[in-house]
């Protein structure tokens, strides 16, 4: 099962139409998750079985410099929703020859900068004309992943450590935060 479709919604957070922002959702997260627990249920009798989720970079990092990605606020928001989700089934089926991963690629060359979703997105054409990673090179790279056991899949990562890092810095803060309020958020003290 590959969770391909998606659409952008791109646009200034305040202006773009709420409605589209709505159906970015139902695409981007909604149906996903339905998708994936459609699909997955099926798979340990089977004893076989794989679900690609296909997320994109700005799952991270999507407001940070050199490169912050304005205009990309709910579409970022719901490709971070695919990997925080993603990890979970993919944890739980560890061990098992059942693969559930999440695909973040780059810059693709498709038609993907093109349209808002239902409309063309003014701008956008340079970063398409600026090319980016062929869509069959994305196909290899996340199958070569999923035959790896990777469950976070970075197409054009040279960094194999990257990922592993983030999980790391997450279990700080996980591990890190007490049931009594940080010294520096208390008045007075
Ligand atoms: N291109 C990039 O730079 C890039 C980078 C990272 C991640 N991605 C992700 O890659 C995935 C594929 O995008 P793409 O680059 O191939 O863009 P694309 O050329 O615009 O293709 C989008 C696909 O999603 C399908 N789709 C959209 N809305 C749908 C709906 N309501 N129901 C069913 N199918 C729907 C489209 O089907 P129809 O043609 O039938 O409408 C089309 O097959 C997306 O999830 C996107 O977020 C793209």
């Amino acid at each position: 099962m590959v969770n391909n479709a998606g659409i952008n919604g791109y646009g200034p957070f305040a202006e773009v139409d709420a409605g589209l922002l709505t159906r970015v959702l139902n695409v981007n997260v909604v149906a996903l998750t339905a998708l994936t627990r459609a699909a997955v249920p099926g798979m340990p009798a089977r004893g076989r079985g794989a679900v690609i989720n296909v997320a994109s970079l700005p799952a991270f990092a999507g407001d940070l410099p050199p490169d912050p990605l304005p205009r990309r606020a709910v579409y970022a928001g719901s490709k971070g929703y695919a990997v925080t989700f993603t990890r979970t089934p993919a944890a739980e089926l560890a061990g098992t020859p059942l693969r559930v991963q999440v695909v973040c690629p780059g810059l693709t060359a498709t038609e993907f900068h093109l349209g808002a979703g239902d409309a063309p997105v003014s701008g956008e054409r340079r970063v398409h004309d600026e090319g980016g990673m062929p869509a069959a090179d994305v196909v290899t790279a996340s199958l070569a992943g999923l035959e790896a056991g990777e469950v976070v899949c970075v197409p054009g990562l040279t960094d194999a450590e990257a990922v592993a890092r983030l999980a790391e810095a997450e279990l700080g803060l996980r591990a890190g935060s007490g049931s009594r309020t940080a010294p520096r958020s208390s008045h007075g003290e």
